[in-house]
């Protein structure tokens, strides 16, 4: 027996027609017309997109920031990834200070298996290089981790200096891995924190104010360079900031390949987020993300790098911390502020709403970005990330007719609020299937016990 959607409008990265979609097992088995077979199950697709599952490049479920723990583990996670559309995430192992690669990614593993509604896969965190480092970014490769990420950021924590990102660059060409980059200058935003703190300067305002979009083009700059002095690609995360882009413009002008991620956060939310310089409201909390949010002309400029095929993916950085019992940390202090937002949940409709919806990209571009890129990018593809026979059954049925407004009041998201709260969403996941089991069932949670797989990805060629 198979499952037979019919009527709907099959949208891939490239093409977008009428069709019918048999899932044979777990997998998608026929595209056509006339393709039920007896007792098969029929879904009613018309009216509706048919789209590959998501795939969010970048999360951070049970993640440990020192202070406090995200509120969101991969149980909750993954369950809210999958009432947003999206069928697959990309987390983040992250190796501390003394630890293997090896026992990072065995940690990571113990938090997940058995507990992931969703498809999910590693990059891997490098805080601490060493040559045994440098071998064991070989061995990852047996165990499906593909990508890596080094941090540019967070001096004294997780940042590495220049020396290590060229070592990383270097080892990354010959095992032809991607390393993705958290890019900003950590020493200019230790700077500038030394100051606002000599002036007592510790509200949320002051959290944008000593991340400027300087310290991104910086590091994003550098980074380049290094790309292309060691001949490698590279990946960039959580691209913020319009000044950024032109860099990376530049740089792909000089033949740099580089790989771009933005957030739904960076195309809708800008700096006013953060209140006014003498405002004493603690509200700015929730959006204490890095890079900060920035101004209206970044997004518009994120936006036309959509549009021009200059930016691979969206990932949503999914990183939840409460407003109150954790954010609150830094009620006195903006820089003991556990830093991220949530956003699993509203990636795919936000970027449907404000993306195709709004004309800004086409509905194949949204597919693009949403989640062929990221599959070709991080080796799933075409496993995953498109509507083909031979491809596992990750299937949204996508109505574009539902209209709702995001709050917190109803997310599956274990967090006490959303960044989007009020947003207008438009379209909404009617049904949706994981290797051909059904999740979503007019527009319900009908899957009650979690059965995500890792997996393993490969080396792109
Ligand atoms: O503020 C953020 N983005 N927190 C998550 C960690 C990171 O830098 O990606
Ligand atoms: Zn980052
Ligand atoms: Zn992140």
């Amino acid at each position: 027996m198979g499952i037979l959607l019919i009527g709907g409008k099959v949208v891939t990265a490239v093409d977008t027609y009428y069709a019918d979609v048999r899932i044979e097992s777990d997998k998608i088995g026929s595209i056509g017309s006339d393709l039920g077979k007896i007792n098969d199950e029929i879904i009613d697709a018309h009216g509706c997109y048919i789209i590959p599952g998501g795939i969010d490049t970048h999360t951070h479920f049970d993640l440990n920031v020192g202070t406090t723990i995200t509120t969101d583990d991969f149980e909750s996670g993954t369950k809210a990834a999958i009432v947003g559309g999206t069928t697959t995430i990309i987390d983040y192992a992250t190796q501390s200070k003394g630890e293997s690669l090896k026992e990072a990614l065995h940690a990571q593993h113990e938090k997940s298996a058995g507990v992931c509604y969703c498809d999910y896969g590693f990059h891997m965190g490098i805080t601490d290089w060493n040559d045994e480092v440098a071998l064991e970014m070989e061995e990852m490769i047996k165990e499906g981790v593909t990508s890596f990420k080094l941090y540019m950021a967070y001096k004294g924590n997780l940042q590495v200096d220049d020396g290590v990102i060229l070592k990383a660059l270097k080892k990354s060409r010959e095992t032809k891995t991607l390393i993705c980059f958290h890019c900003e200058n950590g020493d200019v935003i230790d700077e500038l924190i030394n100051e606002a703190k000599i002036k007592n300067h510790t509200t949320t305002y002051y959290h944008a104010k000593t991340r400027p979009v300087e310290a991104e083009r910086e590091a994003i700059t550098r980074l380049l360079n290094f790309s292309q002095i060691m001949d490698t690609q590279v990946y960039i995360v959580h691209l913020s900031s319009r000044e950024g882009l032109l860099s990376i413009l530049d740089a792909k002008k000089r033949g740099v390949k580089v790989f771009v991620e933005t957030c739904p956060q960076y195309l809708l939310l800008n700096d006013s987020c953060y209140g006014e310089e003498k405002s004493d409201s603690f509200e700015g909390a929730k959006f204490v993300i890095s890079p900060p949010l920035r101004k209206d002309y970044d997004q518009e400029a994120l936006w036309k790098g959509i549009s021009q095929g200059e930016i691979t993916t969206i990932g949503s950085d999914h990183c939840s911390f409460n407003y109150k019992g954790q954010k609150d940390i830094g009620i006195n202090d903006f820089t003991k502020i556990p830093n991220g937002a949530p956003g699993v949940e509203n990636r795919m409709g936000l970027i449907y709403t404000y993306g195709v919806v709004s004309g800004k990209i086409s509905i194949n571009e949204m597919v693009a970005i949403t989640s062929t890129n990221a599959a070709k990018t991080f080796g799933m593809f075409p496993q995953k990330g498109t509507i083909a026979v031979g491809s596992d059954a990750d299937i949204v049925v996508w109505d574009p007719n539902f209209k709702s407004y995001i709050t917190a009041v109803n997310q599956t998201q274990k967090v006490d609020y959303n960044a989007f709260e009020g947003f207008e969403q438009r379209g909404r996941v009617l049904h949706e299937f994981l290797r051909g089991n059904k999740l979503i069932s007019n527009g319900e949670l009908v899957e009650k016990e979690p059965f995500g797989k890792y997996v393993f990805r490969k080396i792109n060629k």
